[in-house]
């Protein structure tokens, strides 16, 4: 069997600096643990702009389609608030997610029991909690058309299009529900069915392939904005979450702090089956390049080392390796490690960057 290819991009502000941290995970399970990666490393986001002139290159997007999976940082900074829309930093990892066809983003949130009291909310209500917000990745307002702003009259429109097909909805509630499966076998679909058109034609799609493929799965449906208060008041009612891309991108980012920090979210971003079995995929943090801290070592490298567990898991069938690594996290975490964006506790000193990868190697050393 050839080696799996993995390229990383790491891009922009904080994302090198957590993605070193992924790159001596990933060296370890080579050493260690016998699961060779063929690394390659490019640019992306303001990174590539900076040489390039553009997000993202013909040259990297191919090497993107053709690797068994990719590996992101983060992208967008302050530099390249004032470029044009085409180019600016976050179009290059949309375009990688559109042409990758990348249509089901999976979002876990999970709260681990050292952390409890880290959330802004009542450890009741978070302790334990382990749900995953499915997000559509590929439509909806961020792709559809038309889009732009127009000059109207004596003034200009800015417009953006909201726009499902029923394929496209029935193939993100398929993940959803496969998902499900594997998990407390229950799917909340949210939309706005109450104002928009396309939040109809969703529920109606979910509801049918429910009824035809998956009438095991408990499902309900909710408005997004009462599932957003759902997600503050009692968020453990959930199991697996299915919405659209802009209400997914929302929740998941309201969800985050249900475990402590967004430094702690991982995803993956899954499309269909590659020639090989493997589905093609692309794994990042939720978050973003976080200019505020970025260059400072404080930047918490967690939800890009799970999102590398992710990997393990989804892209490369090593669910238990994936399981090693999270539970290496939750050790360090459970030993008391905290970057800067957990510290709530007074008298504490939070870790570094670095210090943090150096903790879950050795929690990794001492699993074996
Ligand atoms: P952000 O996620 O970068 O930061 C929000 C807040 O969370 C900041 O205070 C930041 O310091 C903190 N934070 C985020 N990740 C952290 C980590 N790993 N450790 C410690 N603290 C962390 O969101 P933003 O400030 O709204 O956006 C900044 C830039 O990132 C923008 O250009 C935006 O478009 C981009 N962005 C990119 C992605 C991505 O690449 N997937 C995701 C979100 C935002
Ligand atoms: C995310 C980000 C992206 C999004 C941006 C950077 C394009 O917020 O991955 O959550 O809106 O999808
Ligand atoms: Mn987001």
């Amino acid at each position: 069997m050839t080696t799996p290819s993995l390229l990383i991009l790491p891009g922009d502000g904080i994302g090198p600096e957590v993605m070193s941290q992924v790159r001596r995970i990933i060296d370890w399970f080579g050493d260690k643990r016998g699961l060779a990666f063929d690394v390659s490393e490019d640019l992306v986001g303001g990174a590539a702009y900076d040489v390039h002139g553009t997000p993202l290159t013909d040259e990297t997007m191919e090497r993107a389609q053709a690797a068994d999976a990719v590996l992101l940082g983060a992208v967008g900074g302050p530099k390249y608030d004032d470029l044009d829309f085409s180019v600016k930093p976050e179009r290059g990892l949309l375009r990688l997610r559109k042409e990758m066809d990348l249509y089901a983003n999976l979002r876990p949130a999970q709260c681990f029991d050292a952390l409890a009291d880290f959330s802004s909310l009542k450890r009741d209500v978070v302790a334990g909690l382990d749900i995953v917000i499915v997000r559509e990745l590929t439509s909806g307002i961020y792709f559809g058309e038309p889009r732009g702003i127009f000059q109207e009259g004596n003034e200009r429109v800015g417009i953006n299009t909201q726009r499902y097909t029923e394929s496209e909805i029935e193939r993100v509630a398929r993940s959803a529900f496969e998902l499900a499966r594997r998990r407390s076998n229950r799917v909340c679909s949210m939309e706005k069915a109450n104002v928009m058109e396309s939040g109809i034609l969703w529920r109606e799609v979910v509801q049918k392939v429910h009824d035809e493929d998956y009438p095991d799965v408990e499902l309900s449906h909710m408005y997004a904005d009462a599932g957003a208060m759902q997600l503050c008041r009692w968020p453990k009612q959930f199991d697996v979450i299915v919405t659209d891309n802009l209400f997914g991108d929302l929740l998941s980012d309201a969800a985050a702090m249900l475990t402590g920090s967004l430094g702690m979210l991982p995803s993956a971003s899954i499309g269909a089956p590659m020639a090989n079995g493997r589905p093609k995929a692309l794994y990042e943090p939720v978050h973003g390049s976080a200019p505020d801290i970025a260059g400072q070592g404080k930047a918490n490298p967690i939800a890009c080392i799970l999102s590398f567990a992710m990997a393990l898991r989804y892209s490369f069938d090593q669910g238990d390796e994936a399981e090693r690594l999270e539970a290496a996290v939750e050790k360090v975490l459970a030993d008391g490690a905290r970057t800067a964006d957990l510290l709530g506790e007074e008298g504490k000193t939070p870790v570094s960057t670095t210090v943090m990868g150096d903790l879950v190697l050795e929690a990794l050393d001492s699993s074996l």
